[in-house]
């Protein structure tokens, strides 16, 4: 009986311990996601948004393909900026006459993320 409930006790203070120290490790560090996991989160946020009213992954609606503009942009840091800064403020004349409304209530770093993921969808690696 107490041999039972002590290796009991023992495994769970065991399995506490383990994931008492997978949460703490790295605290201190700023936490550095991925470009796939922001690939992910971007996704994420895409689907959320309104922005699946104009725009397929794979082909024009109302908007270009998200595809078809990974293509035509290079996947650097700048153009995560210009493509976040078209998101947040919307625009004419890139692609054609139609505008794209603003979304004036997505931070830079959500609207980041999206630029992201659509620049993902060519299979081109971030530069
Ligand atoms: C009302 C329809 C509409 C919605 C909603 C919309 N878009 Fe667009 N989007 C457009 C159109 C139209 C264009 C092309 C604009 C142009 O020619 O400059 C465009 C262009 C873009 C571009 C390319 C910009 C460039 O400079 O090449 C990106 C990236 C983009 N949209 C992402 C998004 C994301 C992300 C969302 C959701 C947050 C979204 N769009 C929601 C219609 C829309």
């Amino acid at each position: 009986m107490i041999n039972k409930l002590s290796v009991a006790t023992l495994l769970v203070v065991f399995l506490m311990s383990c994931g008492g120290k997978q949460e703490t490790s790295g605290q201190d560090e700023p936490v550095q996601l991925s470009t796939n996991q922001l690939v992910a989160i971007g996704k994420m946020l895409v689907d959320e948004s309104d922005c699946k009213t104009c725009h397929h992954a794979t082909n024009k609606i109302i908007g270009p393909a998200h595809k078809e503009v990974a293509e035509k942009y290079e996947f650097t840091d700048a153009n995560i900026k210009l493509l976040a800064k078209r998101i947040i403020e919307g625009g004419t004349g890139v692609w054609g006459e139609v505008p794209m409304n603003a979304h004036p209530d997505l931070s830079q770093e959500d609207a980041e993320k999206m630029a992201i993921y659509v620049l993902s969808l060519d299979g081109e690696e971030r530069k």
